[in-house]
Order: structure tokens, then C-alpha cells, then sequence
């Protein structure tokens, strides 16, 4: 018995000590801060609260301004965007080193995907599924951003999205809040890694809050109109989970939340996140986001701007000069009281401590190591990983994939087949001194694949856009000498992004056009879709006889395509967003009410809830994508089939690899709240498990449902589980459910 304990007596010990050294830290932390305050000006403290876009590039609309130095060197600059480079960060922060203070400056940029390697696109890199992968891109990231001077990154994104008009549905983890929030934790983890202050480590930035991903049609920086119930249910979730997860900042957003632009919402950002959440590090604005709430017609002009945003909770203004031009004057005219305008520069002097800035402001301004991080082999193979991992697999007829290395002749055809940058998706970073020689084209990774008894055969075919079929005739004649034809088309990677919302989202141009010429050789045709949100591709859908969509996988995406077309990568993602039939299905996603009228399927629409002229169903669900193996489940078995609001059902689950490859499979558990004082949707994902299984292979998996599976956000907004009866789904995707049970909440 004692022995036994001992360990865990002295495991508690070191916890205990930890704790201490750390609240010990932030005390001393909170002094300092409060001493550097005390011999701080107003002026000084109003410059920590605004950041400037560096001029090297932009992300939003430049305003021009030639007196950023001389702002620095009088401490009126806290924070630049957009500065990237051990040499370039670095001379910055010498010119805040000639302020009054020393205060060092705060470099942010936006690491969304990647710093040199590049990774697949969030929304990409969702459909994997896995945790610890995704906390490993991240983690990678951040170890290359911060050997290159960069202390602060403006993700995760974790804005739940549910229309892939927007463009911006490639930044998140999809439609899902379950999943979204699993990811935003692990995203958060990778880049922050151990500790702020770590020489590696990089403060993560929590964006947009909040709701930014429901503007309304999907368009761009508009508005957005939502109940309360859904904004705690559905789109506020991801970010408490960030927030759990320890992130040191947040982003507000450009939209405005039931009229009130987020940027100057008080319920957002005082009342949830700094009351109720209890969040200590800070808030900073949407580029220019302060001033743009004179558009939205809720402030008159930059003076009752920024009055609105610091009472609301932003520390922090992003390009939009409002601050600077005008807190000072707020504070003389009585409208804001100096504390807090003190309350906002603890926040952010807090964070600038905790990297470990004021000990060493050169701290992140390494060259060799910059070299060294941005050169290292490591961070190849965790991309390659990356990018297989998220390849999702949408057809297979006849198991056409994988294909053979002994095949003679492959044709490899289509716009994106040479496209170098392409592959790197939306947000790059341009890094000074590196070129694209590294990224891996889609024709480079068939060529590193292929041995020398496969002759690989081009066609560009036609271009991403226009009409031109010019190319056609070229491409017709390659695929005729080929045994298979391999067809690589889609959007163009600045397609989706920020400001990049679509009407049409079909394959742009004549791409699948072309793909009917090249079928109607009779050679099977393998067809790539290259695109950073859902696409409807029909034709494509209803012809390919085999189908990948690879989104934008990053640096190593010509390697990974390789791998799953070969084999050598079992593809394994499944889709985190809806992929609608066409746009006039939009806004489409799994987890919807039942309705008064349910539609039941598509040859009954009368008097239930449907478009008369399109399916009930989506194209792809939530949860779809397919492996070269197949998995059957079975022996589903519950602990118990009544609970008590303090006792938990352990579900159990057989999975076997039944096919002739080894593979992983996402195991996805639904729940349905059968009735509720609120409706609750048709089934609800509350859990998952990524499994690898040999050919052959069976394993019995668990889950646990307990009271938090079944809570939700009654009418006054409690969390709470309501007794009754439920429904529990087990399946490979939230359309194919292959086990189901009944268990009942009691009182
Ligand atoms: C985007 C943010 C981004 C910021 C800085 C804005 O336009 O909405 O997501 O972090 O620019 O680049």
C-alpha cells in the first residue's frame, strides 16, 4: 500500500512546487508590469495599445504612413504586423530600444498554415482528424516563426462554418463544434508548446470573435444575425476551448453580431470572455476594425470609434489608428477613466514579459538558428504526414487507387499538374530569402514516386479559368497512349481566403469539361480536386470513376498526392465540412433539426420541408470519406441503458479491417436528445476515435457518455442535461450509421 502511494505522494509534491513557481512567476510578472506602468505616460501606455502593419507586406488596406520609426522611437507603437525575418524583426525592436522606456516591440504574423513549410489548409488538415498531427504542424510552425523573429500568431481560426460560399471556411476546422474545438485546443497547444517564454514558442491569437464564420450568405465581412442559444451552442464553444487551452490572445472580428459590430461588443468581449471566461491575456482588433464600425453606422466617427471598442474590450487596434488619434482626448474629456486604459496595457505588458521580451528583446532574432529551424528535415516529414493525412478519398470504383508502380503509362494531365506555389494555399508567408525551389509540385512527387518502368506523360489540358480549349486535342492524344490518366484540376489556391466569398463554387472554367473528353477515350481517369472549400462538382462526382480531393496541402503536397495514388498512404480523412449539390442547398449541415415537416427522401417533397427542385441530401456528408480497406463495426455494447446526471455509460465498439490493406478509421459517435425544452439536432458528433487496424485486424474500442455529452443551452441559457431518452449512433460518417442504441437520462 505504501509503496505503492509513494510515487503518487511525490508526484502531487512536484505538482504543488510547480504551481508555486508558476503563480510565484506571474506575481513577479504582475509587479514588474505594474512597475514598468507606474513610470509609463499616457501617451506611452496608448502607443503599447496600437500595432501597425509593417510595410514589407499587407494583409488589409495599407494606410500609408513614413512616420512609423519616429512613432516607435517615441513608444507609440506597441506591436507591428507583418514583420518577418531575424534581420528585418530585429531592427525594429533596435529602434524601440532608442524609446524612452525600452519597451520591446511585439512581431505578430499570420501563421495559419505554416511559416516556410507549409502545411495543408486548416480546413484540410481538419478533415484528418488528428489531434496530435495537427498539434504537430502547429508546433512545427511556431518553432520556424519564432527562430525567425516572430513572437505572436494570429490563429487559430476557429470560426465554425457552415457556408462554403465564404472564402474563409479553408482558415477553420469546419462546420462542427465538437470538432472544431478538439482542433482549436490542439492548435493552441502546438503553437504556444510548453510555456510562453520557451525560445520556441510562439503566443497563439484566438480569431474572430465572435461568429465572424455565419455572416450572412456567406459574404465577406457581413453581417451576422443569430440567436443567443446558438452563438453559446454552436459558434462559442471553440473558442472556450482556445481559451482552455491556455491561448495568450484573442481577435475580435469584422462583423457586426445582431447590430452590434464585435469589435465594439461589450457582451462579447467584457462580459464573456474577460467576465464570465475569466481571460487575462488580450484582446486585439480586426485590421483596421475599429475604425470600420463608422461604416457599420454604429459610431459617428474615429473619437466614438474608439470610446466604443476600449469600453468594450479591445486592447489592442490593429491599423486602424483610432486609438492613437484619439484615447488621449478621451481620457481628458472624462469619456474613459485612465484605469482602463491601464487595464488593457497590463495585458499586453504581461505578455511581452512572459515571452521573455524586456529580459532579452533580441531573444527571437537568431540568424543561425533561423537557418537552422527553417532547413530542418524534420519539419519535411511532418508536412509530407500532414498532407496524406488529409487527403480525402471520395470514390473509388472498382478500386481503381491505388494504382499499380508497375503501371507503363501514366498521363498526367490538367492546370495544376506544374503549379509550383499553388500547392501552398492561402496564406503563405513570404520569408525572406527563400524561394519556392522546396515546395513539391504535384508532377515533381509522381516523378520521385514512379520507377524508371513507368513513363509519366503531360498535358496541361486548359487553364483554371477562361474558355480557352485550345489544349483539349494535346491532352486527348497523351491519354490515349496512357494505362490510366491522372487529372489534377480545381481553384485557384487565392480562390478561397480572406475576401475570396464565391457565388459559384463549381470547378471554375472548362476543367471538367476537359474531363469529359479524356473519359470518353475510355482510359480510367483518376481526378484531383485542388480547392480550399467544398466545390459542387457533379459531373466530375457522377463520371470520375475515381476521386481525391486534395484541397491545398502545402510544401510537401506533390509527395503526399503520390503516396495515396501508390498505396503507400491508405487515405484516411473525412470530410469536416458538407459538400452541397449545388449553392441554392447553402447553408447545409449535418447536425439540423428534424423540422415540424421532415423530409425523408427525395421522391416525396410534398408538404415537408425541401427545395422541389434539388435532393434532400447533400453531395458528400459531414464525416464521409472513404479508405482502400473497409472496416465493418459490430458488438455495439452499453455499460447500462438508464443513467443518473452523475453516472456515465461506457460504450463499447468492435471495429475490424476487413479489407486487404492496413488503414486508419475515424469511429464517430452521434447522440440525439429525443425530446428537449429546446429542439436539439437530428444527431450530434460527441466523440470520435482514430484508429489504425491491420488487414484483419479487430479491436474492441470505448467511449464514455456522460452528463456533459448531454448537456446543452436551455432557454435562459443553462447548461444543462434534461432526463429522457436518447439515441446513440456509431458510424463511419454522420449519414452511415452503422450501429445504433437507445439509453435514457433518469432523474
Ligand atoms: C484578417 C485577420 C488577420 C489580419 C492580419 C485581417 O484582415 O481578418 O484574420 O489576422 O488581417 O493579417
Amino acid at each position: 500500500m505504501y509503496r505503492k502511494s509513494q510515487p503518487a505522494v511525490l508526484l502531487l509534491l512536484l505538482i504543488v512546487i510547480a504551481f508555486t513557481n508558476v503563480t510565484a512567476q506571474q506575481k513577479s510578472i504582475a509587479q514588474k508590469v505594474d512597475s514598468v506602468l507606474k513610470l509609463m505616460t499616457l501617451e506611452e501606455k496608448i502607443g503599447q495599445m496600437n500595432q501597425y502593419n509593417d510595410d514589407h507586406t499587407a494583409t488589409g488596406p495599407v494606410t500609408l504612413d513614413n512616420k512609423k520609426q519616429e512613432q516607435i522611437k517615441n513608444g507609440q507603437v506597441g506591436s507591428l504586423l507583418n514583420t518577418v525575418g531575424t534581420e528585418r524583426t530585429r531592427s525594429w525592436q533596435q529602434i524601440a530600444m532608442q524609446s524612452r522606456l525600452k519597451i520591446p516591440l511585439l512581431f505578430g504574423q499570420d501563421v495559419i498554415h505554416g511559416y516556410k513549410t507549409t502545411f495543408p489548409i486548416p480546413l484540410a488538415e481538419a478533415c484528418s482528424w488528428d489531434l496530435n498531427a495537427i498539434q504537430q504542424t502547429a508546433r512545427v510552425a511556431a518553432t520556424e516563426a519564432s527562430a525567425s523573429g516572430i513572437h505572436w500568431t494570429f490563429a487559430p481560426m476557429v470560426d465554425i462554418a457552415r457556408d462554403p460560399r465564404w472564402g474563409r471556411v479553408m482558415e477553420g476546422a469546419g462546420e462542427d463544434t465538437y470538432l472544431g474545438s478538439k482542433i482549436a485546443y490542439a492548435r493552441v497547444k502546438g503553437f504556444q508548446g510548453n510555456k510562453l517564454g520557451d525560445i520556441n514558442a510562439v503566443m497563439a491569437c484566438v480569431k474572430h470573435f465572435a461568429a465572424y464564420g455565419a455572416a450572412i450568405g456567406g459574404r465577406d465581412y457581413n453581417s451576422v444575425d443569430m440567436s443567443d442559444r446558438m452563438l453559446w451552442e454552436t459558434y462559442l464553444p471553440p473558442f472556450k476551448s482556445a481559451l482552455d487551452a491556455g491561448t495568450a490572445t484573442f481577435m475580435n472580428s469584422f462583423n457586426d453580431l445582431n447590430g452590434v459590430p464585435a469589435t465594439g461588443n461589450k457582451y462579447l468581449q467584457r462580459d464573456i470572455l474577460k467576465g464570465k471566461w475569466g481571460f487575462k491575456g488580450f484582446v486585439v482588433s480586426d485590421w483596421g476594425s475599429v475604425g470600420e464600425m463608422i461604416n457599420h453606422g454604429n459610431v459617428k466617427n474615429e473619437y466614438e470609434a474608439a470610446l466604443s471598442a476600449v469600453t468594450a474590450g479591445s486592447d489592442m487596434d490593429m491599423e486602424s489608428r483610432c486609438y492613437k488619434n484619439s484615447l488621449a482626448q478621451l481620457v481628458k474629456d472624462k469619456k474613459i477613466p485612465v484605469a482602463l486604459i491601464d487595464d488593457a496595457v497590463k495585458r499586453i505588458l504581461q505578455k511581452k514579459f512572459e515571452m521573455g521580451l524586456f529580459d532579452d528583446p533580441y531573444k527571437f532574432c537568431n540568424a543561425a538558428r533561423e537557418q537552422a529551424a527553417l532547413n530542418d528535415p524534420e519539419h519535411v516529414k511532418v508536412a509530407k504526414e500532414a498532407a496524406a493525412k488529409s487527403i480525402v478519398l471520395l470514390k473509388n470504383q472498382n478500386n481503381l487507387l491505388p494504382l499499380s508502380k508497375n503501371t507503363k503509362t501514366i498521363a498526367f494531365i490538367g492546370p495544376l499538374v506544374k503549379a509550383v506555389k499553388q500547392n501552398k494555399g492561402f496564406w503563405d508567408v513570404e520569408v525572406p530569402g527563400v524561394d519556392s525551389n522546396f515546395i513539391v509540385s504535384q508532377w515533381e512527387g509522381l516523378q520521385n514516386k514512379v520507377g524508371s518502368n513507368t513513363s509519366l506523360l503531360y498535358a496541361k489540358g486548359c487553364d483554371i479559368e477562361g474558355n480557352n480549349k485550345n489544349g483539349f486535342a494535346e491532352a486527348v492524344e497523351v491519354a490515349k497512349q496512357a494505362d490510366v490518366v491522372i487529372l489534377s484540376i480545381g481553384e485557384r489556391r487565392d480562390m478561397s481566403g480572406e475576401a475570396k466569398s464565391r457565388s459559384n463554387i463549381t470547378i471554375p472554367g472548362v476543367q471538367e469539361e476537359l474531363l469529359k473528353e479524356l473519359l470518353a477515350t475510355g482510359k480510367p481517369v483518376v481526378v484531383l480536386i485542388n480547392a480550399g472549400r467544398p466545390l459542387v462538382f457533379n459531373y466530375t462526382a457522377d463520371n470520375a470513376p475515381a476521386i481525391l480531393y486534395t484541397w491545398w496541402l502545402g510544401s510537401e503536397a506533390g509527395n503526399a498526392i503520390a503516396d495515396v495514388l501508390f498505396g503507400d498512404y491508405n487515405p484516411s480523412a473525412k470530410l469536416a465540412m458538407t459538400f452541397p449539390r449545388s449553392v441554392g442547398q447553402i447553408p447545409i449541415y449535418y447536425n439540423h433539426f428534424n423540422t415540424g415537416r421532415p423530409a425523408t427522401n427525395d421522391a416525396n417533397r410534398n408538404y415537408n420541408s425541401s427545395y422541389n427542385d434539388e435532393s434532400i441530401f447533400p453531395k458528400y456528408e459531414f464525416g464521409y470519406g472513404l479508405s482502400y480497406t473497409s472496416f465493418q463495426y459490430s458488438n455495439l455494447q452499453m455499460s447500462k441503458k438508464k443513467l443518473k446526471a452523475n453516472e456515465q455509460i461506457e460504450v463499447a465498439v468492435t471495429i475490424t479491417n476487413t479489407g486487404k490493406y492496413d488503414g486508419e478509421e475515424i469511429v464517430q459517435l452521434y447522440l440525439r436528445d429525443k425530446v428537449g425544452s429546446i429542439v436539439r439536432p437530428m444527431k450530434e458528433l460527441k466523440d470520435f476515435q482514430k484508429i489504425n487496424l491491420k488487414a484483419g485486424e479487430a479491436r474492441t474500442i470505448k467511449f464514455i457518455i456522460n452528463k456533459e455529452k448531454l448537456s446543452f443551452f436551455n432557454q435562459q441559457l443553462q447548461w444543462v442535461a434534461e432526463p429522457g431518452d436518447f439515441e446513440l449512433m456509431v458510424g463511419a460518417s454522420s449519414k452511415d450509421i452503422r450501429l445504433k442504441d437507445n439509453f435514457e437520462l433518469i432523474k
